[in-house]
């Protein structure tokens, strides 16, 4: 049987390891990006026939809701698509903190909300949620960011509870930093440099650990071994002074 995903923001980092994953499995793909020349030159790099492109900004509702229409209910939706917006308090228009709150909260509500009531309909069907680390531990310099991780995640969470007793999951994964080109496209590209090799965790450990989260039914998941320990003593002082110390915006 054919298995369907939608995928959005497959052009690089997470989203383009993810849709090697499911191209690697034989799944047919509903992949959603803006820009079409970075949406080409990953469809290339993909190579694979399986695969339909759709166009559209998902910091648009009208755009979603175009697209809502193009696309017929997916086996597994991975809403991953983001940016990293920063900046200290009051930098942000109203209409860039519009824009992120739309793209990686209000937007995959309104995803989630038309498919997952027609995946539980057919009772089965999965649901992953790309948050943050940022939802667990405070991030001066980016709190809207960490208030759209923060939002999104109890949204999946929630969810992951209410759909108990079914064959339908929801999965929040939260990773720490992975190599990708969003430190680059929000400004913050000195921390490739300033954050300790150890601290990274590759795009495709992200998908593996996620993927496997999901499979089990799992509320959320944090992708490597070291952000699951370090988790655990989020609430701790000295780990908050190490992390905003490490995480220091300009
Ligand atoms: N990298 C990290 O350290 C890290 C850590 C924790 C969580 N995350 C989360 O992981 C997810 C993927 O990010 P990434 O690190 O892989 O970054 P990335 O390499 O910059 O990829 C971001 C993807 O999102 C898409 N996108 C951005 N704005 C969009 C819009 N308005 N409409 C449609 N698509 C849009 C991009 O597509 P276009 O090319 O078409 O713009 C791109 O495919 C994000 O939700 C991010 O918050 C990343």
């Amino acid at each position: 049987m054919i298995k369907k995903a939608l995928l959005t923001g497959f052009s690089s980092g997470i989203g383009f390891a993810y849709a090697k994953h499911l191209v690697n499995n034989g799944w047919h793909l509903d992949l959603v990006s803006q820009n079409k020349d970075r949406a080409l030159s990953a469809l290339d790099d993909l190579d694979y026939d399986h695969c339909f492109v759709h166009s559209c900004n998902l910091s648009s509702s009208e755009e979603l809701h175009n697209l809502i229409k193009e696309i017929s209910t997916p086996d597994l939706l991975i809403a991953n698509a983001g940016i990293g917006i920063n900046g200290s308090v009051g930098k942000n228009t109203p209409r860039d903190i519009q824009d992120a709150t739309y793209l990686m909260f209000e937007g995959v509500i309104n995803l989630i909300e038309h498919f997952l009531p027609k995946m539980k309909e057919k009772d089965s069907g999965r649901v992953v949620i790309i948050s943050s680390i940022g939802a667990l531990i405070p991030m001066p310099k980016s709190s809207i960011y960490a208030a759209v991780k923060s939002g999104i995640y109890s949204y999946g969470r929630s969810l992951n509870e209410e759909l108990e007793n079914t064959n339908v999951s929801v999965t929040v994964s939260l990773p720490g930093y992975v190599r990708t080109n969003i430190h680059k496209r929000s400004g913050l590209e000195h921390l490739t440099k300033k954050i300790p090799n150890w601290m990274w965790v590759s795009a495709d450990k992200v998908v593996a650990d996620t993927e496997k989260a999901s499979k089990k039914g799992k509320s959320h998941i944090i992708p490597g071994f070291l952000y699951r320990i370090t988790s655990i003593f989020f609430d701790l002082k000295i780990t908050k002074i190490i992390w905003k110390t490490l995480n220091a915006r300009k």
